[in-house]
């Protein structure tokens, strides 16, 4: 059972480094706040940590936790409150951490579903009601996208602002919970997004946070993050919970993994090629992309940390046309013009490093001086970015910084797509042989 009121070794976090406030352009930085834990407030039988995420064209899992074992994995639901016409019967599992075991962990993949529709569900036969909307079936659709979340003050802000107004898709480029190995850490992260996370589908990659290896005893790793947080691997044809993509709308969504192997003879790298290979531009035009640690990167923290793997998979992104490549790990926000291989490329992805959601270590301060010409606004800020896709040929990219009441909106621009610029087609159409090939 999990055990979630008391953490007297959380007390270690409790004082964190207070990164020196800086000034630049009249606004003053934020300084990292404290953790919030959220306790566990309903009965060992009823439902927490309830999240959604997105399976295939049409259908949801519906993911939670119970403490009581003899839980039913049973997910009701319908499209009026209260009426639940529905029902599916799921899994349950759950996992060992050294002296922590977890609660029973739910997943039930529900549908099929109806586009742009809201459902009402429970979860277990009992507890309260949700509800979720799922994504449209065209044009507009807006994702949400912040990375380096963790818990405290300043995601609780975070997540305010992103609450404050609608979206279809919130993702996430890793470093969810920061339990780093502090089991009970989860299951606080789990129940303080579930307001956000059981209304909206929250599509996760994993940080460096989710590794948790101990040498021997958890040789692989990601114990906690793969069974919290199942993503559709399967249905993209990947054999790890670590990289796959989905599909929403006209969007083909790349979930990079910068914690399993990557090389050229790595299974992520074959999965990749072949991933690329099959998108159809004219079913899902645009193509976006999210990895942890970022390839390109002008802040001081965490310099060269993505540059092996940009060495191995740039091409192929390239190649593919790929709009956008969003990161995290730099606790920071930056965005870059179209890059191929150091160097300024009007066919190649825009660049985006979005790891300032809120986190316990606080907002990585020191951008390299000079500025590279690659990079064209970088800021050390919390807050949330959202990309509105208005139809197949344009997108707006905003940038959302926390201020203490609203976000504000302190980086705009549109975006053409790739796959509709003529002096851009040409790889892309030699791709589309390979993919009639294939
Ligand atoms: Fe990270």
């Amino acid at each position: 059972m999990a055990k979630c009121t008391t953490f007297p070794i959380l007390f270690l976090f409790l004082i964190f480094p207070q990164p020196s406030l800086s000034q630049e352009n009249n606004f003053v930085r934020q300084p990292a706040s404290q953790l919030i834990i959220t306790p566990h407030q309903r009965s060992n039988s009823e439902p927490q940590q309830v999240h959604v995420s997105l399976v295939g064209k049409d259908k949801m899992r519906v993911s939670w936790i119970t403490e009581d074992k003899e839980a039913k994995s049973v997910v009701e639901y319908g499209k009026k409150s209260g009426v639940y016409d529905e029902k599916t019967i799921g899994e349950k599992t759950s996992y060992q951490y050294f002296f922590y075991k977890s609660g029973k962990i739910h997943n039930a993949v529900i549908g099929p579903l109806e586009a742009n529709t809201s459902y009402f569900y429970r979860c277990g036969g009992l507890g309260p009601e949700f509800s979720f909307k799922t994504p449209p079936s065209k044009f507009p659709i807006e994702f949400v996208i912040v990375g380096d979340l963790g818990q405290t003050e300043w995601t609780a802000s975070t997540l305010k602002h992103v609450g404050k107004k609608d979206y279809d898709v919130f993702l996430l480029p890793g470093d969810l919970s920061y339990a780093d190995s502090q089991q009970p850490l989860w299951d606080s992260f789990g129940r303080l997004v579930e307001p956000y996370a059981s209304k909206r589908p929250w599509m996760v990659t994993e940080g460096n946070h989710e590794i948790e290896i101990f040498p021997f005893i958890y040789p692989k790793g990601f114990e906690a993050y793969n069974t919290r947080w199942p993503m559709p691997f399967k249905e993209s044809g990947s054999n790890s919970n670590l990289y796959y993509s989905f599909e929403a709308v006209g969007v083909h969504i790349i979930m990079l993994g910068s914690y399993a192997d990557f090389n050229v003879d790595s299974e992520q790298y074959e999965w990749l090629k072949l991933d690329l290979a099959k998108i159809d531009r004219a079913k899902t035009p645009w193509v976006i992309t999210l990895v942890h640690a970022p390839w390109y990167n002008t802040n001081e923290a965490h310099q060269g940390e993505g540059e092996a793997m940009r060495e191995a998979m740039e091409e192929l992104l390239y190649n593919a046309r790929v709009d956008l490549v969003f990161a995290g790990h730099v606790h920071a926000y930056e965005r870059f013009t179209r890059i191929y291989d150091n160097k300024v490329d009007s066919c190649g992805p825009i660049y985006v490093t979005i790891g300032d959601g809120g986190n316990r270590e606080g907002l990585a301060l020191k951008f390299k001086s000079p500025p590279s010409p690659l990079s064209l606004f970088r800021e050390p800020s919390f807050g949330h970015g959202r990309l509105r896709i208005l139809n197949e040929t344009h997108a707006e990219w905003s940038w959302h910084r926390n201020n203490d009441k609203d976000a504000v909106i302190a980086d705009r621009i549109w975006i053409e797509n790739l796959s509709k610029v003529q002096d851009c087609c040409d790889i892309s159409n030699s791709q589309q042989v390979v993919n009639e090939e294939l």
